[in-house]
């Protein structure tokens, strides 16, 4: 395993900024990790784990080793009547994998075809689209804990998903994932009920359909980070209570939502964003996506100062016109390499 210096970290984030790592090691098997996490303690550096670099806020200098994760892997492990469960390397490409799945007739992640990124990422934040999260079927994520010094294996429960949340965002220093186990169905079990989803799938209830509508209608509204570079949505959907959402009904009954467990209501954040006049705008070169408001785009050769900028200016808005906060849902890194709060 090889450490260099100085490395930019521009082709490796889906928003393009540009970030110069002090340091940087590709990690392609768990042994180059143990190896580089020594490095780490013993130059006294913090540690980052780079995945796909899809859903996250760099600064243009880091003083930090960057481990940039691609160890590979797709094996079928266990079988029985009704499952398969494949072990997958945290570096697969997250879309190639999903094709996988469905040309060797495992059934269940074809919802979340064309997700950038990679596997090891997908339990972070639990990605979800059209009415399915990751987290229904991973069956265990196999991590690295650096505070207990050891490998583990974590469990689906013990992973506590929720929307757009689970345990290593709770703990964001703590566990490096290497590998993780999904439980795929071996009979279809087609998720077709959200939206134009329905529409666009019709009476040609395939699994294969189900994917490519589902790469169709990504591909019609979410841009291309080759050409215009964005990490996805940039803002989570609110999730609010009943009241509170009785209350902004009475002034914006149109507010596309969505009754949750709990009492709760989530809301669309790109309606809000659409309402309050950013769909298609920009400040500088930093602007909401013309076609899905919740998409924030790098148009030139911004930095992060630039997208604060705008993202800030939006939250702003969004505030003084619905009295509503949104939370940005990529991750924030400082300069030294640790995760920051958007709160600070
Ligand atoms: N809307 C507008 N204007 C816009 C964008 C959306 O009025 O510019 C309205 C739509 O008409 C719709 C509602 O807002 O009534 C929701 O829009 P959409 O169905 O496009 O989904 P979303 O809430 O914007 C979420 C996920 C996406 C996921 C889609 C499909 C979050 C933060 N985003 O977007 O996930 O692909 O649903 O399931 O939950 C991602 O996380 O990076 C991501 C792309």
């Amino acid at each position: 395993m090889n450490i260099q210096q100085h490395v930019q970290l521009k082709p490796f984030n889906t928003l393009n900024l540009s970030a110069v790592a002090s340091h940087y090691a590709q990690i392609q098997t768990e042994d180059h990790l143990l190896e580089a996490l020594d490095y780490a303690e013993r130059q006294k550096l913090n540690v980052l784990v780079l995945s796909g670099g899809s859903n996250m806020l760099l600064p243009e200098h880091i003083h930090a080793l960057v481990l940039h994760m691609d160890i590979q892997g797709l094996d079928i492990i266990a079988e029985d009547d009704l499952t398969q469960t494949i072990a997958v390397g945290a570096g697969q490409i997250w879309h190639d994998f999903v094709l996988w799945t469905t040309s060797k007739n495992l059934f269940g992640l074809q919802n979340l075809a064309l997700i950038p990124g990679l596997v090891g990422a997908s339990p972070v934040q639990n990605i979800g689209a059209y009415g399915v999260e990751v987290g229904e079927f991973i069956d265990l994520v196999r991590v690295y804990d650096r505070q207990l010094k050891t490998f583990a294996s974590i469990t689906a429960t013990d992973c506590q998903f929720s929307y757009r949340h689970s345990i290593f965002k709770d703990n964001p220093n703590r566990y490096i994932i290497t590998q993780v186990n999904f439980k795929l169905l071996k009979k279809p079990d087609l998720k077709i009920n959200y939206g134009d989803l329905k529409t666009a799938v019709g009476e040609n209830k395939t699994a294969e359909n189900l994917q490519n509508q589902v790469i169709h209608i990504r591909q019609s509204k979410l841009p291309d980070p080759n050409e215009y570079p964005n990490a996805g949505s940039f803002f989570k959907n609110p999730v609010i209570c009943q009241a509170e959402y009785d209350q902004i009904a009475q002034l914006f009954p149109n507010l596309p939502h969505y009754p949750q467990a709990n009492n709760q209501v989530k809301i669309a954040a790109g309606w809000l964003i659409d309402q309050a006049g950013w769909k298609g705008k920009k400040l500088d070169m930093v602007g909401m996506f013309h076609k899905q408001a919740l998409v924030l785009v790098n148009y030139d050769n911004a930095t992060l100062q630039h997208v604060k900028a705008t993202y800030h200016a939006v939250q702003q808005d969004i505030l003084n016109k619905f009295k509503i906060h949104l939370e940005p849902e990529p991750v924030l890194f400082d300069e030294n390499g640790l995760l920051r709060s958007h709160h600070d």
